[in-house]
């Protein structure tokens, strides 16, 4: 099945189904137009699982990132564009990315700025990819001061969400898609919370079939915030519940060890606390049904579940994270906060003492 999403007035598919991988190759050769060369930067471990069902690809040069969070940093996006360089990219040339969210988030990066933009296909590998990373053109990489610090806007020019290449994502890295999922379920509406709610056992056994409609249903939600708001000047914000928390976690256990979808789930938690605190939830039983899907999903509900002596993730420290908060000035951070489902305060600013209060 073809989702088609609109960034910037430019159309991207997204195609999503099992065995996609085969045909990667014959769509840029059919579709993409005055391709001249092509460079796949790629996941060290999804290659391995994964290269050999690139049809087409023998003689492609491949860039390899080292696997996960590491590969977004200014280090790798040097190499990345060397490797640009190296082979002689031009701008009608394209780059592949073979990948979770942060090759893709690489990879779109460097397609962004070597020679002032190229083409890129994202081939998304990870659950949380194809539900979300991969959607909607953002691309960055962490800065010792924070994550996701340096980065742009640009669109890939097609998507490809093979489901059957999910089979290899680790329980961990599975979970942290969900993380994400139920982020997109809250914001798209009842019917797809109701949907990943039913479906619980099949998505965590996953059956491909639940998958591949779970999947399009959440490009086709965030498909649609992205279109209305491709810049992230409004409506798009919505798309960061939760994240001023997770990314303020991440940036404490210095991005390793706790996934991104994983500090996602309690970041959404610890948004539900904050908008109990100061009453602005219409929905008082939100916090429970949330909670308890998460629980079911194998996501953790608090910071607590999330501390460790290795990983004491410091109110001071996390405090610290939030100066950088990309949506409120130096300092003063803005939270995205649940109302509802479907229904959110997109910039609250939150007192000190009840943040110190919610991070304890
Ligand atoms: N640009 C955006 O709009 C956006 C949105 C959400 C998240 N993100 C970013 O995405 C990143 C998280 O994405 P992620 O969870 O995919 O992380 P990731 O890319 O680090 O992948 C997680 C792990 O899964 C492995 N993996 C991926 N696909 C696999 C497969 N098919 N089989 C076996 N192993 C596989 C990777 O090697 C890695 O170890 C974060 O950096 C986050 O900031 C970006």
């Amino acid at each position: 099945m073809i989702a088609t999403i609109a960034i910037d007035s430019a159309a991207c598919p997204v195609h999503i189904g099992p065995e996609l991988l085969e045909g990667v190759r014959d769509f840029i050769d059919a579709e993409l137009s005055d391709v001249d060369r092509i460079l796949l930067i790629a996941d060290g471990r999804v290659l391995e699982h994964h290269g050999a069902r690139l049809r087409g690809f023998v003689g492609v040069p491949v860039h390899v990132l080292p696997s996960g969070e590491v590969a977004k940093s200014l280090r790798q996006l040097e190499l990345a564009l060397a490797a640009c360089a190296d082979e002689g990219l031009s701008r009608s040339s394209v780059i592949v990315s073979l990948g979770g969210g942060a090759t893709s988030d690489l990879a779109g990066l460097t397609a962004s700025l070597f020679k002032r933009g190229l083409r890129v296909v994202h081939i998304a590998t990870s659950l949380l990819a194809q539900v979300d990373a991969s959607i909607g053109g953002k691309t960055a990489i962490n800065l010792p001061a924070g994550k996701n610090l340096a980065g742009t806007f640009h669109a890939p020019t097609a998507i490809f969400a093979d489901t059957s290449i999910l089979r290899t994502v680790s329980p961990l890295d599975w979970r942290a898609g969900l993380g994400e999922v139920v982020k997109t379920a809250l914001i798209a509406g009842e019917a797809q919370l109701a949907f990943v709610e039913q479906n619980v056992d099949a998505i965590l056994e996953r059956d491909l079939d639940v998958v591949a409609d779970l999947v399009r249903r959440c490009v086709e939600a965030k498909g649609a915030v992205v279109t209305e708001d491709p810049f992230e000047e409004g409506p798009r914000r919505v798309l960061n519940l939760g994240h001023t928390f997770a990314h303020a976690i991440e940036f404490a256990a210095g991005y390793t060890g706790i996934a991104h979808g994983v500090a996602v789930a309690c970041g959404i938690g610890l948004a539900l606390e904050a908008a109990q605190e100061i009453d602005l939830l219409e929905d008082a039983d939100l916090p429970k049904r949330v909670n308890r899907l998460f629980g079911r999903l194998g996501l953790p509900r608090t910071i607590l579940e999330l501390r460790s002596p290795m990983r004491p993730l410091a109110p001071s420290v996390l405090m610290r994270a939030f100066e950088h908060d990309k949506k409120g000035r130096f300092g003063e951070p803005r939270f995205v906060l649940p109302k509802a489902v479907g229904r959110f305060d997109l910039s609250v600013k939150l007192d000190g003492e009840l943040l110190e209060h919610l991070l304890r």
